[in-house]
C-alpha cells in the first residue's frame, strides 16, 4: 500500500475517512463535509447511533451532492485520551474499514487537548494503517479478488502534510521491520529452516546490516556443543547469523546487542511432542524472526547506535542421529549440560549464543527474545510477555519502553532457590527443574551461561503468534519485539 501526505482538502471520488469523537461529535474537517452534503453525516451519525468510540467505524455509502463511493465516520474516542497508540489504533482501524476499498483518503484534524499535534496524529495513524494493512497469502492460490484486499493508495490529508511526512518516514521503516518479521514467522518451516532463514538475513545487507553466518564446522570450532547437540537430529544444518548495524557516531562505541531463539521447527526431538498443535512449532523461531526485524527498523532509520543481533538457528526432530535424553553435552562455556529433556531445546542453543555474543562482542546489555516455554503462556497469556533480568534498570527501560510500544511486560523473578532446581547429579547442570515454575527454570538455565552483563530475557512463547485481529495487529505472528525493542533503543541508547 502506497500511503502519500497532503494538505487539507477533500477528494473528488473514492473513500473518505472522517474522525468523530466520543458522543458522535464530527471533527472540524468532517463537519464542513458534512454541511457540503447537505448534514447526510450529522443524519448518519443520529440514525446509526455512532458513539465515536475508538476505533468504531460507519459506513455512509454514495452520500449526496458528490461523487465519493462513501464516507467512512471513525470513532477517535475521548479527545482527552488521545495519544500515539490512539492513533495507531485508529489507524488500523480505518485500514480495516477501507481494505475493500480502491483508493481512499483519512481527513485528520488536530485533536484538542490532545499531546500530540496534527501532523504527529497523522503519522501515527499512517503507522497504524500500516501494520494492519500487513497480511500473508502467498499460498492462498484459489482466493477470489474480491476476497482480498484492493486498496493501493491511501492518502492522508492534514495541515503540515510535510512536517506529518517526515515523522512518518521512520515509522514507515519500523512497519519494514515488522513486516520482515512476519513473513518469516508466518513461512512453513518446509520454507525457512536454518540455511534459507539465514538467506533472508542476508538480505539485511542492502540497507547497511553487516551479515556473517557460521556454519556447523565453524561452531564445532568454537565449542558450541550445546547448540550442536540440538541441531544433530537434522537433516537441516544448524547456522548462526550475526548481523552488525553501525550508527553510532564512533564506529568502536559499545553496541547492544539482541539476541534471538531460532528453532525453524521444534518437533521436541526424541522427547517428541503431541501431534495436536505441533504445526505451531513452525513459529518457535519467532525470537530470532524479531531480531532480524529489529536490525532491518534499526538500519531503515539509520538509528545512531551500534546494535548487534545474533541468531541460532536449528531444527529440532528426532532421529537416529538425535541427542538422547540424558546425553551429556559441552557448551561453549566449558559448562557441561545433561539433556534430560530434548524438548527443551531453545535454552541450550541460547547458551551458546550468548556466551558467544557477551564473549566477542563485550555489549552495553543483552536481550535475548525466545518462545522458550509453554509455562510463561499459563502464567501470562497472550498478553504480556515474560521478563527475566539480573538489572533492574535495564528492566524498568524495557517496560516503559513495552507500553509505549504496546508489546507489554510483565516481570518473572530470578532466585538461587530456583537455579538450585537444575543442578545435575551427572554435569554442570541439567535442562529441566522439577516441573514446577517452568518459564523460572528455563530462565535460571540461561541466566548460568551470561556474565556480568546487564541481561534481559524475553519468553515471547504466549505473544508471538495471535489467534484474532487487533487494531494493529492482524492475525498470524505479530513480530513481538521489534517495536518493543525499537523504542528501547530510540529512549535510551541513540546518540544525541
Ligand atoms: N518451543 C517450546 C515452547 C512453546 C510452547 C512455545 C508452546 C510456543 C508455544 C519449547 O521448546 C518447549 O518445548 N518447552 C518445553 C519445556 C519443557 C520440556 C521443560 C515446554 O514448555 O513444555
Ligand atoms: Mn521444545
Ligand atoms: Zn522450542
Amino acid at each position: 500500500m502506497d500511503i502519500s501526505f497532503a494538505e487539507p482538502s477533500v477528494p473528488e471520488s473514492g473513500a473518505v475517512v472522517v474522525g468523530v469523537f466520543v458522543g458522535g461529535k464530527l471533527a472540524p474537517s468532517g463537519a464542513q463535509l458534512d454541511k457540503r452534503i447537505g448534514g447526510a453525516l450529522s443524519r448518519a451519525i443520529a440514525a446509526s447511533q455512532f458513539k465515536g468510540k475508538k476505533g468504531e467505524t460507519r459506513d455512509v455509502l454514495a452520500p449526496p451532492r458528490t461523487k465519493l463511493d462513501r464516507v467512512v465516520l471513525l470513532g477517535l474516542g475521548d479527545p482527552d485520551s488521545f495519544d500515539l497508540l490512539a492513533a495507531q489504533a485508529v489507524g488500523g482501524a480505518a485500514y480495516a474499514a477501507l481494505a475493500k476499498a480502491q483508493a481512499a483518503a483519512i481527513l485528520v484534524d488536530p485533536v484538542p487537548g490532545s499531546m500530540l499535534d496534527a501532523p504527529e496524529t497523522a503519522a501515527n495513524i499512517a503507522f497504524g494503517a500500516t501494520l494492519r494493512a500487513y497480511r500473508f497469502d502467498k499460498y492462498r492460490t484459489k482466493l477470489k479478488a474480491e476476497d482480498k484486499p484492493r486498496l493501493k493508495r491511501l492518502a492522508i490529508h492534514v495541515k503540515g502534510a510535510p512536517a506529518a511526512r517526515k515523522a512518518f518516514a521512520p515509522l514507515g521503516e519500523l512497519a519494514a521491520g515488522v513486516y520482515v518479521t512476519r513473513d518469516l514467522v508466518s513461512e512453513p518451516a518446509n520454507i525457512i529452516y536454518p540455511v534459507s532463514f539465514a538467506e533472508r538475513a542476508m538480505a539485511l545487507r542492502k540497507v547497511g546490516v553487516s551479515v556473517e553466518v557460521l556454519d556447523e564446522k565453524k561452531m564445532a570450532k568454537l565449542g558450541m556443543g550445546a547448540l550442536l547437540g540440538v541441531a544433530q537430529g537434522s537433516a537441516h544444518k544448524p547456522r548462526l547469523v550475526i548481523m552488525r548495524w553501525n550508527g553510532a557516531a564512533r564506529r568502536d562505541a559499545q553496541p547492544v546487542a539482541f539476541v534471538g531463539k531460532g528453532v525453524t521447527f521444534d518437533t521436541g526431538g526424541i522427547s517428541i511432542k503431541p501431534a495436536n498443535n505441533m504445526w505451531d512449532m513452525k513459529w518457535d523461531m519467532a525470537g530470532a524472526g524479531a531480531v532480524v526485524g529489529l536490525m532491518r527498523a534499526l538500519a531503515g532509520r539509520k538509528a545512531k547506535v551500534n546494535a548487534i543481533g545474533v541468531i541460532a538457528l536449528v531444527e529440532n526432530m528426532p532421529s537416529s542421529t538425535a541427542q538422547r535424553p540424558g546425553d551429556i553435552v559441552t557448551s561453549m562455556s566449558g559448562q557441561t549440560i545433561e539433556v534430560l529433556n530434548t524438548d527443551a531445546e531453545g535454552r541450550l542453543i541460547l547458551a551458546d549464543a550468548l556466551w558467544y555474543t557477551q564473549d566477542r562482542f563485550k555489549p552495553r546489555f543483552m536481550v535475548n527474545l525466545a518462545t522458550l516455554t509453554g509455562a510463561i503462556i499459563v502464567a501470562l497469556g497472550g498478553v504480556h510477555a515474560g521478563l527475566f533480568s539480573n538489572n533492574d534498570d535495564l528492566s524498568e527501560k524495557l517496560i516503559a519502553a513495552g507500553k509505549a510500544s504496546e508489546e507489554l511486560l510483565w516481570r518473572m523473578p530470578l532466585a538461587d532457590a530456583y537455579d538450585k532446581l537444575i543442578d545435575s547429579d551427572a554435569a554442570d547442570v541439567k535442562n529441566i527443574g522439577d516441573g514446577g515454575a517452568g518459564s523460572i527454570t528455563g530462565a535460571q538455565f540461561i541466566q548460568r551461561f551470561v556474565n556480568n552483563v546487564p541481561w534481559a530475557h524475553l519468553d515471547i512463547a504466549g505473544v508471538a503468534w495471535s489467534k484474532k485481529d487487533t487494531p494493529t495487529v492482524p492475525k498470524g505472528g505479530t513480530s513481538f519485539g521489534v517495536r518493543l525493542l525499537n523504542q528501547l533503543v530510540a529512549d535510551h541508547y541513540e546518540d544525541a
